[in-house]
């Protein structure tokens, strides 16, 4: 009988080696009719099942994330607009995704309510970075379990890892990652670095 390490050592070895092999199988084995739990198990190794993620550099939280908001970053990443700049394997996973599958998961992950984060903040940078919020962002990132949360433009941000924001905001601000909105592309040009760390403490509070 072929042992499964023997099966599995062959596609290692083919162009697409930065994909682990596991992923691969996940995916060519889903059946598109089957419900979300399946498909998930091609996002559990960095997000984890609740969408916390697995505590890898970057990965976001996504859990509490409007299901609009999910879906919008997934078809991004399929279609390119949004590149996966320091993660490939995420964008080579988004690419393989149905319309069908990219449902179930945004409705999955969007059901988990977001979990405190335990990092450290440092309350004084807490303190600085509210004001920021309120004056630029608020208008388009409310926390996650504000009734309206999913009514305005942005995603949350309450409760999103620091290292993940900083990434993100240094993405749009070297212009590696497109603004959808000027508007947003507009208010965080208005930002100096202390102003960063301050909001990056002050949503990891949440
Ligand atoms: C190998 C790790 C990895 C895998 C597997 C993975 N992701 Fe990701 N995911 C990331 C990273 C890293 C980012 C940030 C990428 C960037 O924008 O540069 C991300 C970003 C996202 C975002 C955007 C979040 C936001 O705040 O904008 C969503 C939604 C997402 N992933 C969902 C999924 C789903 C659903 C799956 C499974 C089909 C999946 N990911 C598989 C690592 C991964
Ligand atoms: C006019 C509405 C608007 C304003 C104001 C705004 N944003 Fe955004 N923001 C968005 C939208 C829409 C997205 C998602 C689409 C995109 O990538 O452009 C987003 C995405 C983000 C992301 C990436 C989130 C993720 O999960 O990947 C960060 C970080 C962010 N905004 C920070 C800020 C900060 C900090 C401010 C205030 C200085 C701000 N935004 C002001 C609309 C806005």
């Amino acid at each position: 009988m072929p042992t499964a390490n023997s099966e599995m050592s062959d596609p290692a070895k083919n162009s697409r080696q930065r994909i682990p092999v596991a992923c691969l199988l996940v995916l060519a084995a889903f059946n598109p009719a089957a419900a979300a739990p399946a498909i998930l198990e091609a996002c559990k190794s960095c997000h984890a099942e609740d969408g916390a993620g697995v505590g890898k550099t970057i990965v976001p939280v996504i859990a509490g994330m409007p299901a609009v908001h999910i879906e919008e970053a997934l078809y991004a990443y399929k279609d390119g607009a949004r590149q996966c700049l320091e993660e490939p394997v995420m964008c080579d996973t988004a690419v393989l995704l149905t319309d069908e599958n990219i449902a179930d998961l945004a409705a999955h992950y969007a059901a988990i309510p977001r979990p405190s984060l335990d990092e450290t903040v440092d309350d004084a940078l807490v303190a600085l970075g509210e004001p920021v919020h309120r004056r630029l962002c608020a208008r388009c990132h409310l926390p996650p379990d504000d009734p309206d949360v999913a009514d305005v433009l942005g995603p949350p941000l309450h409760g999103q890892r620091a290292d993940y924001l900083r990434y993100a905001l240094e993405s749009y601000l070297s212009g590696t990652r497109e603004n959808l909105l000027d508007e947003m592309k507009e208010k965080i040009s208005l930002l100096d670095e202390g102003d960063i760390e301050a909001l990056a403490n002050y949503y990891g509070s949440y």
